[in-house]
């Protein structure tokens, strides 16, 4: 199972995870409003997922730029980087993958257009690669704090459809089943889009690891019971403090993992990594529309008309999280100073 596919003729082959589970079907992108119609309404979704899927939207659009002059080409894609970037605005990962294109871009001595489109591709390649390369690697790091019977709990989908391949959080889950430890996952439902119950139990229960669903509301009583021996989330952004904004209930999650004396475990690559923002309270908040809430598969849940709050994410202050787990090691308090190294290397 892929959650995204280049195809040579010039298109992004999507897995819709909007259908997921009851239907296995893929989308065919082919030029960038198709990639920031699918980012928008979740047919691919997940931080490093979406900024894989943003570089390949760049590459269509890029495709379709008809000018003769590098400058014109360059203000072209520019343009359509800054459309991308605007469809979900809290993944860091998005703007991450728009920057490091147009760098690239800029930086290419060549004034071929058409080289230029080659060398987008490439790089657009490279990055879906090493986001593969990436979770092997911090699943290697992560597995090393799971102790054997580890009982583990998740939220939202931080796994192979969240990314290129692999995952983050649940990339650590695979590398501890792979290493034979005899773990078990509690997956939350995660309302309102239920990417738990609908994604994560569907990827654990084809990776043959040991899942059990819970409603969001169990949580606490899950932990109170003994039930559970650690969490392990993945991020959307993490500031220079080392806060993390994750899908919404991420936060509740941490507190009661403190209250409960639990580990709280953060995995992601360090293109999650925002070092321009300060702390959390910075990060900008995406809040989507109210019928996500008021309604399940389409059917009303809440009286019409009722005032709703919907934001997808929250942030986690660091001094909840135990560790942050990268491709380049464990990351441990104090998270300014340490994430600073990590990154610098
Ligand atoms: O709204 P979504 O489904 O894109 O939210 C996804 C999450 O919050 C994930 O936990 C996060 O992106 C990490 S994915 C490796």
């Amino acid at each position: 199972m892929n959650t995204m596919r280049w195809l040579e003729e010039g298109c992004l082959e999507l897995l819709d995870q909007s259908k997921l589970p009851l239907e296995v079907t893929y989308l065919n992108c082919r030029d960038h409003f198709d990639v920031a119609a699918a980012i928008k309404r979740l047919a691919v979704r997940g931080a490093p997922a979406i900024g894989a899927a943003a570089a390949y939207g760049l590459v269509l659009g890029a495709m379709k730029i008809e000018v003769y002059h590098k400058e014109a080409f360059i203000a072209g894609v520019e343009s359509i980087a800054r459309e991308l970037t605007a469809t979900r605005p809290t993944a860091v990962n998005l703007r991450w993958a728009m920057d490091r294109l147009l760098k690239k871009l800029r930086s290419t001595a060549t004034e071929d257009i058409n080289e230029l489109r080659a060398v987008l591709l490439a790089e657009a390649n490279l990055i879906y690669r090493e986001d593969i390369t990436n979770n092997r690697k911090l699943g290697a790091y992560g597995q090393a704090l799971i102790p054997v019977g580890a009982r583990i709990l998740t939220h939202c989908n931080a796994g192979a459809l969240a990314t290129a391949g692999y995952g983050t959080a649940l990339g650590v889950i695979r590398a501890a089943h792979e290493a034979g430890k005899k773990i078990s996952v509690y997956a939350d439902e995660t309302r309102p889009l239920l990417q738990g119950a609908r994604l994560t139990t569907w990827e654990m229960l084809h990776a043959r690891i040991p899942v059990t669903l819970i409603t969001d509301n169990m949580a606490g009583y899950l932990m109170a019971s003994g039930k559970v021996d650690l969490v392990i989330v993945g991020a959307d952004r993490i500031t220079a403090n080392g806060d993390v904004a994750n899908k919404i209930g991420t936060y509740s999650l941490a507190v009661l993992a403190q209250v409960h004396n639990l580990p709280f475990y953060v995995a992601a690559p360090l293109s999650t990594v925002d070092l321009d923002l300060a702390s959390g309270e910075e990060i900008p908040i995406e809040e989507r529309e109210s019928v996500e809430v008021t309604h399940l598969d389409g059917r009303p849940v809440a009286p019409a008309g009722v005032k709703v709050w919907n934001p997808a994410f929250d942030v986690t202050p660091n001094r909840l999280i135990t560790a942050i787990i990268t491709e380049r090691g464990v990351i441990r308090r104090p998270y300014l100073k340490n994430m600073q190294e990590v990154m610098s290397i």
